[in-house]
């Protein structure tokens, strides 16, 4: 395991090979990303269809159907047959049945086991794991997630948005599925996170958030699974309409940035909600998804929450200079800033927590 100390102010950031080293990926692959919460981009499913998904390809690799019946209820199952195990839905279909093309196995779209030629004679046959496995889709307002294997409990894990969103109208936010980002990072997840995190770089790398921004207002404070950070408003520009029971109540916010963890970061602007996903596709290869939900679409061309291209531009070319500097064989471990790096810290600490023992990686 890599030791990342309680006390920000002692404490080492984690050795260059946690952000390429092949084992250490798969170890958190196999142990953070199966049980987390992972968003996804509103599936738009004509009724009696069923979509396969590969869920983050290249890192978890895992086969799911997205179905919608004949009401339009979408359900994610697995895309593997319970006989044999071989995929079963490869091309978007039009169909109220999944039939496996090997022996002919059907299913319900829900999952449900619907035919098994040739198996006469099987006993205890069919029990209840022949069906498909289906996977839970949880709702934040319009916003889908997904969770593999049980972990968390989804509630508990959105629960301080309840509070730090409160003026957020939920229901009011629209999905702007023109306005969705893809972006390809040659870098480990978990450094474009650590870039995310602070705060620190925006003088230095972001002039044009600089200048939206009281610069010397910028904060963070630790959440349970994760962390916030504020961004106040600098003189003129929009702020979050906060409720007066708010926390921030009377202070001028031009953005809250969530992170939960381990990937999802929730971004609250005045025109509504940037939503961003980290998703790893390899030890040095990440996705990053920015779909746009939005409020007060008149205020999208104004304040922190405009020009996010830009930003993103700015923010890739570090995270992948940073990500060639790790791997200098002179690079040993840095330090944290106290006053700037708590979210950081707080993160690698939680990730250092999770991982099992490493041997090779003190
Ligand atoms: S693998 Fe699907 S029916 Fe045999
Ligand atoms: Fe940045």
């Amino acid at each position: 395991m890599v030791y990342i100390k309680e006390q920000i102010a002692s404490a080492e950031t984690p050795p260059g090979m946690a952000y390429f080293d092949p084992g250490l990926f798969e170890a958190e692959m196999e142990t953070i990303f199966t049980s987390a919460w992972l968003g996804l981009t509103p599936p738009r499913l004509e009724p009696n269809t069923a979509h396969p998904l590969d869920l983050l390809p290249g890192a978890l690799d895992e086969p799911l159907v997205l179905t919608a019946d004949k009401n339009g209820t979408l359900r994610i199952v697995s895309n593997a047959c319970t006989h044999r195990g071989m995929k079963l839905v490869c091309d978007p279909l039009s169909t109220n049945r999944l039939r496996c093309g090997y022996h002919g196995r059907r299913f319900k779209l829900d999952g449900q086991l619907d035919g098994a030629p040739g198996f006469r004679g099987a006993e205890n046959f069919p029990r209840q794991s022949d069906d498909l496995a289906t996977v839970p889709v949880r709702y934040w307002g319009p916003v889908p997630f997904i969770q593999l294997l049980t972990g968390q409990a989804f509630d508990e894990w959105t629960d301080p948005l309840r509070v730090l969103f409160d003026f957020l109208p939920l229901d009011a936010l629209r999905y702007d599925p023109g306005a969705r980002r893809r972006f390809e990072v040659n870098a480990n997840w978990k450094l474009y996170l650590d870039n995310y995190l602070e705060g620190f770089h925006i003088p230095t790398v972001h002039k044009s958030l600089a200048a939206v921004l009281d610069v010397g207002s910028y904060r963070t404070e630790l959440l349970p699974h994760g962390s916030l950070q504020i961004g106040v408003a600098a003189e003129g520009q929009p702020v979050l309409p906060l409720s007066t029971s708010h926390p921030l109540a009377g202070e001028s916010i031009g953005a809250l940035y969530v992170h939960l963890f381990p990937n999802t970061l929730f971004n609250v602007y005045p025109w509504g909600v940037s939503m961003n996903y980290v998703n790893p596709m390899g030890p040095v290869k990440t996705e990053v998804i920015f779909d746009r939900y939005v409020w007060k679409p008149d205020l999208l061309d104004l304040g922190a929450g405009s020009d996010l291209d830009r930003v993103e531009q700015e923010d890739e070319e570090v995270v992948e200079a940073t990500q060639a500097g790790l791997r200098s064989r002179l690079y040993g471990r840095g330090r944290y800033a106290p006053e700037q790096e708590a979210a950081v810290h707080h993160f690698h600490r939680w990730w250092s927590l999770q991982l099992p023992e490493q041997p090779h990686a003190q």
